[in-house]
């Protein structure tokens, strides 16, 4: 809120009656949006409707609260990475029922702005699904709801396949119980954060070994102090790898710097641009 205030920020959202007082008494031209509770199907990878979401039973309450405070819109998120129509739908539906409840209160509601959040996979396999089936489906869906814009936030759709990593190994040995382990020069507290935070599930190319000589599993350790600094188990890779070769993870870009630490004091990594590449 002390951020807020020294900017004009035309909407935010609100999930509690103590949230949408603040915004109304710290900063009363700043238009409050709803943000409602959507049921995501068990389609997204990341559930988000365990921490987010205002209840279609408890409206009642935000329409007969006095002093009144007017919100100027509904926002939800189905929940990141997902590829369910089911949750869509059930999300439009959700807005429906708001949108009837409100109908009735038109003191409380204008229906300014819808905000239909992301969650739209970032996986170029999935490109099919979201251009025949999930815009379709919205495109046709906002053409029947009141609001006078609507407006999404994707984050992994335009992030997750345009960063590659580039990591060298910094150490090889094998475990008593015979497990081989790599460790490389990166740490689920930095770049590969998304497999702490995000259910991120890399994979890695030896890229400095072609054609690979035989194979073996792998464990791959991060750098750091921590013994949770597990990247990844049973990673196939050439069996000869060895110190400074290096491995590729491609599809690095959603969750990853953003959530990414100094831990050890370790610098996040330099990020180079290179112009006209697709990943
Ligand atoms: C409010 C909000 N909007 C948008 C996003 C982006 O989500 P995604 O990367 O699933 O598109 C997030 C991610 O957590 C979010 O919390």
């Amino acid at each position: 809120m002390f951020k807020v205030k020294n900017h004009a920020i035309p909407y935010m959202t609100f999930d509690s009656k103590m949230e949408g007082i603040k915004i109304k008494e710290d900063q009363p031209s700043t238009k409050p949006i709803l943000r409602i509770f959507v049921d995501d199907k068990g389609g997204a990878r990341i559930p988000l409707n365990s921490k987010f979401g205002f209840h279609l039973k408890d409206v009642h309450d935000l329409c007969d609260r006095e002093p009144r405070f007017h919100t100027y819109g509904l926002a939800f998120h189905v929940g990141s990475d997902c590829t369910s129509l089911a949750a869509y739908q059930s999300a439009i539906e959700t807005v429906k029922g708001f949108l009837d409840v409100f109908r009735h209160s038109p003191a409380a509601f204008t229906p300014e702005l819808l905000d239909i959040g992301g969650g739209f996979s970032g996986s170029t396999a999935n490109d099919e699904f979201f251009r025949d089936q999930l815009a379709p489906y919205i495109r046709e869906q906002v053409k029947t709801l009141p609001f006078k814009r609507v407006i999404a936030e994707p984050g992994r759709f335009f992030a997750e396949e345009s960063c590659t990593l580039r990591v060298p190994v910094i150490g090889k040995k094998r475990l008593p119980s015979g497990k081989q382990c790599i460790t490389v020069n990166e740490s689920v507290y930095g770049l590969f954060s998304g497999v702490l935070f995000d259910g991120f599930k890399p994979t890695f190319n030896c890229i400095t070994r072609k054609p690979w000589a035989s194979c073996e599993q792998f464990t791959i350790f991060g750098r750091t102090c921590d013994s949770a600094d597990k990247i990844a188990e049973d990673v196939w890779l050439p069996n000869d790898i060895d110190d400074s070769d290096i491995l590729e993870v491609k599809n690095i870009g959603a969750y990853s710097w953003v959530t990414a630490s100094t831990f050890n004091g370790f610098p996040l990594p330099p990020v180079e641009v290179i112009p006209g590449s697709s990943s």
